[in-house]
């Protein structure tokens, strides 16, 4: 999708020229512009990121990044190993708050309000977002004491409550008629693909504004993986969704928008039926159909 603000036509060489060199720059370590689409600005963003940028001790993780996450729709983070898609997902709920050494720059906004500013409730914000990591992690405990985990730790006690919420994330997660008769038997016994419903459910259970997923199939067989995928295109009906995933065929299946990230930077952000079909910078080309990364 060509932006109608560019006065002259770029011809094939031209951008051929301009586009490698956008990979270049960032091995150099030089500035760059992202392209992020004007589809991007007909939406309303429940999270925004702002000149973004995270440091491990002494190596720098993300550089700079800028991306408005579109409410109620479903973003998938994608690039090669190591390009900062994990650590770009667990700054938004601070979870690299947790890691020794970790400095930060740029802000981060939910709902219009900052996630770094010191008064915010850590606590608090990470009950916002619930969170679903690449391997299932029920914890040792009943079925329905995982779902309602959240809420017990919130202080909620009523067992009807309890019950009424659990029964709701269950549907949610599309796993209740699978565990309607067992639910104080071990999550444990579980598949792991039930594991990472159930998983989904606890995460959905305090009905949170944004569903952080960090590739929640790879440890799952294909029909597992399915099942997930028609999940989570049923959950994006009521919840914002930022999921990271290695798996092409995954992000243009199950997401709305697609941001490709390369070397802790943002490269080409817009709609996924673009970022697949008609990306504007050949190495979105490349690695969308698998010739780089
Ligand atoms: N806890 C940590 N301490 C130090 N460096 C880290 C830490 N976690 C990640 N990194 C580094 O930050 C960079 C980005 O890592 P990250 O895990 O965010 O990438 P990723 O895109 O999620 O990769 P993958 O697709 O392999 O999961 C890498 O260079 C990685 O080595
Ligand atoms: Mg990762």
């Amino acid at each position: 999708m060509m932006n109608s603000m560019t006065a002259t036509p770029v011809t094939p060489e031209a951008r051929a020229e301009q586009d490698s060199s956008i990979i270049q720059r960032i091995q150099q370590g030089l500035e760059t512009t992202p392209e992020v689409h004007a589809s991007l600005a007909g939406e309303t963003p429940i999270l925004e990121i702002e000149q973004f940028s995270l440091w491990y001790t002494k190596a720098q993780a993300i550089f700079d990044i800028s991306m408005a996450v579109p409410r109620g729709k479903v973003t998938a983070l994608i690039g090669p190993s190591g390009c900062g898609k994990s650590t770009l997902l667990r700054s938004v709920n601070r979870l690299n708050d947790l890691i020794d050494g970790v400095r930060i720059g740029g802000r981060m906004l939910l709902n219009g309000e900052s996630i770094y500013d010191p008064s915010v409730d850590v606590i608090d914000l990470r009950k916002r977002m619930g969170m679903v990591f690449q391997r299932p992690n029920p914890f040792p405990m009943s079925i329905f004491e995982n779902v309602v985990y959240p809420l017990r730790i919130d202080g909620e006690s009523r067992r009807s409550v309890l019950a009424e919420a659990c029964e709701r994330a269950l549907r949610g997660a599309a796993i209740w008629e699978e565990v309607k008769d067992r639910l104080s038997d071990s999550a444990l016994g579980l598949s792991g693909g039930q594991q990472q419903r159930l998983c989904i459910a606890r995460a959905i259970v305090a009905e949170p504004d944004v569903l952080l997923l960090d590739e929640p199939c790879s440890a799952l067989d294909p029909i597992a993986t399915l099942r997930i995928e028609e999940l989570i295109h049923e959950i994006s009906e009521r919840y914002t969704v930022l999921i990271v995933t290695h798996n092409m065929q995954q992000a243009s299946r199950v997401s709305d928008f697609t941001a490709f990230m390369y070397l802790g930077r943002l490269v080409e952000y817009g709609m996924t039926r673009d970022i697949f079909q008609t990306p504007r910078l050949q190495e979105t080309e490349d690695y969308v159909t698998g010739r780089f990364g």
